[in-house]
Formats: structure tokens, sequence, C-alpha cells
């Protein structure tokens, strides 16, 4: 079984870290993926893995329909880590006596090791940990020893070093555990013995040789551009591998932000040398939008537009026989639901789900890789931070950030006002540390004075957040010179503009974009 393997599996019990374990192990030069926890024991024998994370997860291994696996899971002859909830369910599954808190705990607590574990060798005295859960383990299962506690004396470790099987009642994964990144290690690297295996650099000669045998002379690829940095990079590795064989289309749908699909153009032509084909068609969606409101058929109309433009593009290569698209491991992640399946608050559609009716044959470069993986593959492959940091921007554009019906007048406005965002927020060194940063037209006038004129003009709400990966946001507490100043310019520049208000709204219960 464990011959010749050198990737972890984690299995995932709906913990919001759970990426991010993947992510750290990737970053410690490993190779791994994340199955749901209602995978078969066979699939995951299929994967071959050289060790098993546990994640951790929302439920109390008492709830009804509480997260579960096959104890057949342990027969694996491989190094277990339990990370939380995955070591409250393996202590549950071994018999231990495990018992439901009343609350769940969470925050910072203090580690006292208590017994000598390879798994925190090199970690020292006084750990500060990350603690977030709902069970306590009262005894250990038998064969099982305690290694560490809080001080509030809860257990905090317990291992069974005959079976390779530890657990961690706080996150390794998460940066306030200090000695985290050195537990991960010393279980992947000391314990589970796997050795570096997972390179950037390697990947994308690899992917390159790849693409280069599954496209054979005489085809061609097509790839939809958006400007953003999935596309750009999954672009940027095929076309290494089949140069002009690789056609890009990139439709300019006039809900773009000033200048953007000029510069991003003029880039993928003069620094990547792709061969680009550029698509104006604002007309076309500014009168499919006309009066239109409500944000989902904005949505519906703009997704549809854009396939059939792709498709008319598309009829006229000769050959095209694939699509490249910049899928991300995120999405193809079978994911455990923590919000509940059935809440889908907007409705999504990127550039992802293209052209049926070709039947193409997919090429996705990126499928195996996280975002941050991505930006560094970006770097690597000498795409400049313009486009590589790049906060994301919805596919529907500026549509969904005019309230009500989008029209040239307003999209003038909003361009200008973002353009000032945009610079502000830059000059600030702010871009970066925030996850989107964008002004937002509300469809009401409100009154002012302006010299000595009364006005009664429209309004812009400024949007700042920070988040890690969109599914939950915080409103960005920024300064109130900064806020001030981009006040000031928007009223003073964006002709029709005399108030600016600030949202101060997270999400959940808010959403990020105001449609
Ligand atoms: P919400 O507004 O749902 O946004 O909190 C979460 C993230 O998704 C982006 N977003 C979209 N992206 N098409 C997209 O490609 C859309 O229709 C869409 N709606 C929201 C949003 O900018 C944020 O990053």
């Amino acid at each position: 079984m464990k011959i010749n393997s050198s990737k972890v599996l984690i299995i995932d019990f709906g913990s919001q870290y759970t990426q991010l374990i993947a992510r750290k192990i990737r970053e410690s030069g490993i190779y791994c993926e994340i199955y749901p926890f209602l995978s078969s024991i066979e699939k995951i024998k299929d994967f071959n893995p050289a060790a098993i994370i546990l994640s951790g997860g929302p439920s109390s291994v008492y709830d009804k329909n509480a997260p579960s696996i096959s104890d057949e899971l342990f027969k694996i002859d491989v190094p277990f880590l339990g990370i939380c909830y995955g070591m409250q369910i393996t202590a549950y599954l071994f018999s231990g006596n495990v018992k439901p808190a009343k609350n769940r705990e969470y925050g910072y607590s203090k580690l006292e090791i208590t017994k000598k574990s390879e798994l925190f060798d090199g970690c020292g005295d006084n750990n500060t940990v990350w603690m977030s859960h709902g069970d306590i383990i009262v005894s250990p299962p038998k064969d099982f020893i305690v290694t560490s506690k809080t001080e509030n004396g809860n257990i905090a470790s317990i291992e069974n070093k005959e079976k390779k099987i530890y657990g961690l009642q706080f996150h390794p994964e998460v940066a306030h555990t200090l000695c985290g990144h050195k537990i991960l290690n010393n279980f992947l690297f000391n314990i589970a013995e796997i050795k570096k295996n997972w390179e950037l650099s390697d990947f994308i000669e690899d992917k390159i040789k790849e693409i280069k045998t599954e496209i054979s002379f005489d085809d061609n690829a097509i790839c939809a551009l958006s400007g953003g940095v999935d596309s750009t990079v999954a672009a940027a590795i095929v076309s290494k591998a089949i140069g002009k064989k690789l056609i890009c289309i990139f439709v300019d749908n006039g809900l773009l932000r000033e200048n953007e699909a000029k510069d991003v153009v003029k880039f993928y032509k003069e620094n990547l040398s792709l061969n680009v084909k550029f698509v104006k068609a604002e007309k076309i969606f500014l009168s499919a939008l006309k009066g239109v409101s409500d944000p989902e058929k904005k949505r519906k109309i703009i997704g549809k537009l854009f396939i059939n433009i792709f498709e008319k593009e598309a009829e006229k290569i000769k050959n095209a026989k694939f699509l490249v698209q910049g899928t991300l491991y995120p999405d193809v992640i079978e994911s455990v639901p923590v919000y509940g399946a059935s809440s889908i608050i907007k409705s999504h559609h990127n550039v992802g789900g293209l052209p049926k009716k070709f039947n193409f044959k997919l090429i996705e470069p990126l499928r195996e890789l996280f975002k941050d993986e991505v930006r560094r593959i970006g770097k690597k492959l000498d795409i400049p931070d313009a486009i590589i940091e790049r906060q994301p921007f919805p596919g529907p554009g500026l549509a969904i950030r005019i309230i009500g019906e989008v029209t040239a007048v307003n999209l003038k406005m909003l361009r200008k006002a973002d353009t000032i965002v945009s610079e502000e927020i830059k000059k600030n060194n702010l871009y970066n540390k925030l996850w989107q940063s964008f002004p937002v037209i509300i469809p009401v006038k409100t009154v002012g004075v302006m010299g000595d004129k009364r006005s009664y003009e429209s309004l812009i709400a400024i949007r700042a957040v920070t988040s890690s990966d969109g599914m939950t946001a915080d409103f960005a507490k920024l300064d109130y010179d900064v806020l001030r100043q981009i006040s000031s310019r928007i009223i003073s520049e964006v002709k029709g503009v005399n108030r600016v208000v600030y949202d101060i709204s997270s999400k959940p219960p808010s959403t990020i974009e105001w449609e």
C-alpha cells in the first residue's frame, strides 16, 4: 500500500479550514487532495495515500446524522492525524470517552505538553494554540495515551504510536497555532516519512508536456479570456505548449472598468504573445439589459449573451477541438455542505460552463491547484502583479454594481468612481490587503449644497471587505482619512454625485456585491 506513495489524503468533515490544511501541506512540498467523508473505502484506497488526515467539522459526534466514517478506514496501513472533529470521531470509533460540550469553544489556549511525542518535536514548552471545538475527550481509547492538555485541563492531543494514529483537539493549520507548521511537518516528514514531491516549476513543465501530447498537430484549442488571473495563467501555460494554435477570445461586454478591455488585450498580445480575438459587444449587452432591474435577470442575460457570442466566434475557428478553462481545485472538490446544500444565494456564472453543443474536450491545466498556487505559477511565467494580484471581479461586471437599470450614463459614472476608489486604495497600500474594494451606484437622489446652489443628485456607496475566500467577509475598517479622500474626490470629480456612504455590513448576513 505505502510503496511509491507520497500523497496525502484529507478526509473532509465540513470544516471551514479543510482547504487551509491542504494548502499548508502543499506549501510543505507534498501533494494532497481532499475527499468528502462519504467516500468509499475503495475510492480512498485507490488514491493510494501515504498518510490520511481527518479534518475538523462543525458537528458533535452525538449529533443526529453526525458525519462518520467506517472503522475499516483505520485498517489502511498508513499514519492518521485527526484534527478537532477528526480526533473526536477517531476517539469515538475506538471507544474512547467523548463528551458533548455545552457550548462550542473558540479561541486561543495555552498548550501544556505532558508526554514526549514525535508530533511536538522542536515545539518548546510554551505554545499557544487555536481551539474551535464542540466535543471534549474525557478519557482516550484503550492503547492511546494523552500527550498534551490545554490550560483548562482538557485533553489536547492523543496518540497510539504503534498504530501511528494521532489526534489534536486544536487546529495546527491556522496561523494562530504558533507551532502548527512544525507539528504538521513532524507528522508528514518524520512520522509518515513522506518525501517532498510537489514543486510548482516541475508542475508547469509537466503540464506543458502533457498538453503537447494531448493536442495533435492538426487541432486547435480555444479559450475565453476575462482578464482575471485564472484564465490568464491557464492560457499562458497552454500557449507555451501549442503556441498560436491556441486562439483566445476576449469579449468586451461594456461592463468592464475604465480602459480595462483595451489594456488587458494589449498586454495579452504584447507580453504573452497570445493569439487574441477581440470582440466588441458593448452595444449588444447594453441593449439586452435595457429596462432590466432584477439582479438575477441581469446575470442570466449577460451569461446567455456571452455564450452566444462565444459560440459564434468559436464556429469560425477551424479544427477547434479543445476548450481551455481556468478551473481551480476548489471548484472541483466535492464539498461537504457547511451552510446546507440547498442555499444557492446568487447564481454565479463565470466564463466557466461554456458551450456544450461543440463537444469540446476540456483542457483544465489548473484543475489541481489552489488560487495561491496559481498566483505563484503566474509569477513564474512573468505575468505582472497587475493581473496576478487583481482583486476578484464578477463575471457580470459593473452591471451588478449599478442597482436598478444599467445605462450608459450610470456606467460612465461608476467607471469614474471606480478609478478613484482603486487609485486611493492603491495609494494607501491597501489593494492587496483587501479582498475587494469598489463603488456601487444606488438609485436614489439626495439633496446637497454645491456652491450656493441646492443639488439633487445620485448616491454612491463604497464597499471594501477583507476575506480569505469570498465565502465570508468582514467590512474593512478603513481609515477615516482614506474614506474622506475617496468621498471628496468622487463628489468633486464624478458629475451627478453629491453623496458617498460606506457599507459597514459583513457577510453573512449581507453579501459582498450589492446584487
Ligand atoms: P457575494 O456577493 O455572493 O460574492 O458575496 C462572493 C464573491 O463572488 C463574486 N461574485 C460573482 N462572480 N459572477 C461571478 O463571476 C457573479 O455573478 C458573481 N456574483 C458575485 C463577488 O465579486 C465576490 O468576490
